[in-house]
C-alpha cells in the first residue's frame, strides 16, 4: 500500500458478560488506543471503532443462571464496559454494541447478500441434542476433549488449551454443559461457508501478510490452521438469542456470534458515519484504507480466516492490513479469570485509583504480552510508578517547571550561546519522533513506551549534569541556557506522551500553557516552547505509590483465592436416606459440662463428666487438640445419651457429644445457644 489515506482501527468486542479487566487492556485496548492517537497526532483520518459482542451462548447461560433475561445481562455489562473504556480514556470513534437494530441490518444484510450470490452451503446435518433440556447444544453449552490436543474441558466451538477452533461434533466424549448428559445427535439445517473453497486465496493473502511482516504468533497460528485443512464452518445455530437467519427456513436459527460480531466492526463505523455526517464506505471499502485489527491470541483464527472469508466472498470489502494479536496477560503469576474473580477489573482500578488512568496504561503497555505471555504484579505497578513515572518523568517535569518559576518567574528565559552538550541534546530530541513512531508502526508499543520514558531519561540526565541550581550562583547567562534547553524538552514530552499517557499529556500542556506542537514539529522545529513565554505553576503529575494500598490489592487477591477454594471444597455426599423411625431411635439431649480434665498420654482425649439433665456421667470426647479443659468447662451442650458405652483408654465413655468443624478444620461445639434451655431436654 502507498501511504494510507486512512485508517479503520478495530478493537475486538468484548462479550457483554462481564466487565472489562486488565488482561482484556493490555493485550487489545491499550495498544490500539496507543496506535490510534499516534495516527491521528501525525495528521491521519482515523476511525478506532469498538463495541459490545452481545449474542453468544456464555450470555444465555449467565442469564439462565442469574434468572434474568439475556438483554438484561448485556444492558448491564455494556454501561459498566462503554463507561469504563471512557474514564480510562480509550479514545474510540464509535462504541457501539451489537444489539442495536443498525447491527442487525447490517449483520442480516451480510448474510444475506452472502446467500443471494450462493457462498453457503445448505446442508440438513447431525447436531448434537440435550433431549432433557429440549435444546440443541453449539459451542459453549459443549463440553468435551479436545480432538487435538487431549484436554478435556474443550468448548464445542474452541479450545482454551491449545487455541483450537472446532465444531461441537468434533468433541470426544462431549457433555451437555446444562444438565450434564450425554447429548444425542438430531438432524437440523444449518448454512456453511465453505472455508475450502477459499483456501487458495487465503494461502497467497496470509503469505503476503507474512511478507509484511505479521507477527510471528499470528503468522504462524494462521499458517498451521490452512495447513490442517479447511472445512466449511456453520455459520448459523439454533437458538434463540441472536440475529435471526433472514432467509427462508431460517425460522427460530440465528446467525452463528462469530458469524455476526466482527461484522460489527461494519455496524459500528456505519453508526459513527451517520453521526458525523461521513460516509462510511470509504474507511471499509477504499483500498487505500489500512484496516489493523486489534485482538487477543484466542481471536486469530476468526479475524485470519473466517472474517477475511466472509469480507472477500461479499466481494466489495478491503481485507485487514495486519492483526496485531498480543498473547495473555497474567495476573500475580495466574491466568486472568472472570469466572474465578481473579482479575484486576477496569472499573474497580478507576474507583480505586482515581485520576491515575496513566499509571495503568503505563505499565499494562510496559509489560503488554506482544510476543509472549506475561505477568502483571502488583509489586511492578508498583515499582514502575515509583521509580519511573514519578522518579524520573515526573521528577524531571517538576525540576523544570519549579526552577522556571523560582529563577525567572515562570517565564521562558532567552538562552545565550549553546554548548556542544546544549546541540548534542537538543538534536537527540529531535530524532525521538522518529525513533517512536518506527516502533509504533511496527506495534512494538513496549519499545515505543519504553523510548519516550528516555526521552524524560535524557531530559534528567540533562539537568543532573548541568546543576542549574550550582550555576545560577555562578553564571546566570549559563543558567538560562540550560533551562531554556530543558524547557525544549518539556515540551518534546508533554507532545510525545500524548498517545502512552494522554491524561498526563494534557496536564503537562496545561503547565506550560503551550500546546502548539504537533508530533512533526518536535523533530522540525528548532524552538518548541519560546523566550519569553509565560509557563504555570508546578503541579505533581504523579504520585508516589505506597506499599498499603499495593498490599490492599494483594489481600483483594487473597481474599477471591480463598473464595475460591471455599466454592471448590469438596463436600461430602450426603449419606444414605434413613426412616424416620432409625431418627426416633436417637436420643439427643441438651446437657452442661460439669468436669473436664485430660487423658493421661492421649493428645486428643478429654474426660468430661456431663450433667445430661437424666443422669451425670462420664463422656471421652477427642476434643483436646481444640479445647484447654478450663474451656469447656460450663458449655451447654448436646449430647446422644443412648449410644452403647465403649471403653476408651480404660475409660467407659457413655455417651457423645456432637461437634462440627469448620473449613479451618477447627471444632466446634453444636450447643443450645440459650442458657435458659434446660438440661435433659429432647433434641429432635
Ligand atoms: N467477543 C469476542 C471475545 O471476547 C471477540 C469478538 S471480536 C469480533 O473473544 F470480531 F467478533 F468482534
Ligand atoms: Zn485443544
Amino acid at each position: 500500500m502507498n501511504t494510507p489515506k486512512r485508517y479503520t482501527i478495530t478493537t475486538a468486542l468484548p462479550y457483554t458478560n462481564g466487565p472489562i479487566h486488565i488482561g482484556h487492556l493490555a493485550g487489545v485496548y491499550v495498544p490500539a488506543d496507543i496506535y490510534a492517537r499516534y495516527l491521528r497526532l501525525t495528521g491521519n483520518d482515523v476511525a478506532l471503532i469498538g463495541g459490545s459482542d452481545e449474542h453468544g451462548v456464555p450470555i444465555t447461560i449467565k442469564a439462565k443462571k442469574e434468572g434474568v433475561t439475556p438483554q438484561d445481562i448485556v444492558d448491564k455489562y455494556h454501561a459498566i464496559i462503554k463507561k469504563s473504556f471512557e474514564d480510562f480514556g480509550i479514545s474510540y470513534d464509535n462504541y457501539s454494541r451489537t444489539t442495536a437494530n443498525i447491527h442487525h441490518e447490517t449483520a442480516s444484510e451480510f448474510f444475506k447478500t452472502l446467500y443471494d450470490k450462493g457462498e453457503f452451503i445448505e446442508e440438513v446435518t447431525e447436531q448434537l441434542y440435550d433431549e432433557e433440556a429440549n435444546q440443541f447444544l453449539a459451542d459453549r453449552f459443549v463440553i468435551g476433549t479436545c480432538p487435538k490436543c487431549g484436554n478435556e474441558e474443550s468448548y464445542g466451538d474452541q479450545c482454551e488449551n491449545c487455541g483450537t477452533s472446532h465444531n461441537a461434533t468434533d468433541l470426544i466424549n462431549p457433555k451437555s454443559a446444562l444438565t450434564g448428559n450425554t447429548p444425542t445427535l438430531k438432524e437440523t439445517k444449518h448454512w456453511f461457508l465453505p472455508l475450502d473453497k477459499h483456501e487458495a486465496f487465503l494461502k497467497e493473502w496470509i503469505l503476503k501478510g507474512h511478507k509484511k511482516d505479521w507477527k510471528p504468533n499470528v503468522y504462524g497460528q494462521v499458517k498451521s490452521w490452512i495447513d490442517d485443512g479447511l472445512r466449511p464452518r456453520a455459520v448459523t445455530r439454533d437458538l434463540d438469542w441472536g440475529i435471526p437467519v433472514p432467509v427462508e427456513g431460517g425460522e427460530g436459527k440465528v446467525l452463528y456470534v462469530w458469524f455476526d460480531a466482527p461484522i460489527g466492526y461494519i455496524s459500528s463505523t456505519k453508526e459513527w458515519a451517520q453521526r458525523e455526517g461521513k460516509d462510511w464506505e470509504p474507511y471499509w471499502k477504499d483500498k487505500d484504507t489500512k484496516l489493523v485489527h486489534f485482538i487477543g491470541k484466542d481471536n486469530i483464527v476468526f479475524h485470519c480466516i473466517i472474517f477475511p472469508a466472509m469480507l472477500k466472498a461479499e466481494g466489495s470489502y478491503i481485507l485487514p492490513d495486519n492483526v496485531p494479536a498480543n498473547e495473555f496477560l497474567n495476573l500475580e503469576g495466574n491466568k486472568l479469570s472472570t469466572s474465578k474473580n481473579w482479575a484486576v477489573w477496569l472499573h474497580e482500578y478507576l474507583e480505586e485509583f482515581p485520576g491515575q488512568q496513566d499509571v495503568l496504561r503505563y505499565v499494562l503497555n510496559a509489560s503488554a504480552p506482544e510476543t509472549k505471555d506475561n505477568d502483571f504484579t502488583w509489586k511492578d505497578f508498583q515499582a514502575r510508578n515509583n521509580n519511573e513515572l514519578v522518579a524520573i518523568f515526573g521528577n524531571f517535569i517538576n525540576r523544570v517547571v519549579v526552577l522556571t518559576n523560582k529563577y525567572y518567574e515562570g517565564v521562558v528565559p532567552q538562552p545565550a550561546e549553546f554548548s556542544e552538550v546544549d546541540d548534542e541534546t537538543l538534536a537527540t530530541v529531535k530524532a525521538y519522533p522518529d525513533v517512536i513512531a518506527s516502533s509504533i508502526e511496527r506495534y512494538r508499543f513496549r519499545e515505543a513506551g519504553q523510548e519516550l520514558m528516555n526521552l524524560a531519561r535524557l531530559g534528567n540526565k540533562y539537568l543532573a549534569d548541568a546543576e542549574p541550581w550550582k550555576e545560577i550562583k555562578v553564571d546566570e547567562e549559563r543558567t538560562k541556557t540550560i533551562m531554556f534547553v530543558a524547557l525544549q524538552i518539556a515540551s518534546a514530552l508533554a507532545t510525545l506522551s500524548e498517545p502512552f499517557l494522554p491524561f498526563t499529556s494534557k496536564k503537562l500542556k496545561g503547565i506550560l500553557l503551550y500546546t502548539e506542537n504537533s508530533w512533526n514539529d518536535i523533530s522540525t522545529k528548532d524552538i518548541l516552547i519560546p523566550a519569553n513565554h509565560q509557563i504555570g505553576k508546578a503541579e505533581l503529575l504523579f504520585s508516589k505509590i505506597e506499599d498499603e494500598a499495593i498490599q490492599k490489592q494483594l489481600d483483594k487477591l487473597e481474599a477471591s483465592k480463598k473464595a475460591n477454594e471455599a466454592a471448590n471444597k469438596k463436600i461430602e455426599p450426603q449419606k444414605d436416606t434413613i426412616t424416620f423411625d432409625d431418627f426416633i431411635k436417637l436420643d439427643i439431649r441438651v446437657g452442661t459440662i460439669l468436669e473436664a480434665e485430660k487423658m493421661p498420654k492421649a493428645k486428643k482425649l478429654l474426660v468430661l463428666k456431663v450433667d445430661t439433665g437424666i443422669d451425670v456421667r462420664t463422656i471421652v470426647s477427642g476434643i483436646a487438640e481444640s479445647f484447654t479443659p478450663e474451656e469447656v468447662v460450663g458449655k451447654k451442650v448436646t449430647v446422644l445419651v443412648n449410644l452403647a458405652p465403649r471403653a476408651l483408654r480404660g475409660v467407659d465413655s457413655e455417651g457423645m457429644i456432637l461437634m462440627t468443624e469448620t473449613a479451618e478444620g477447627k471444632l466446634v461445639f453444636v450447643n443450645p445457644d440459650d442458657s435458659n434451655v434446660a438440661n435433659g431436654l429432647h433434641v429432635s
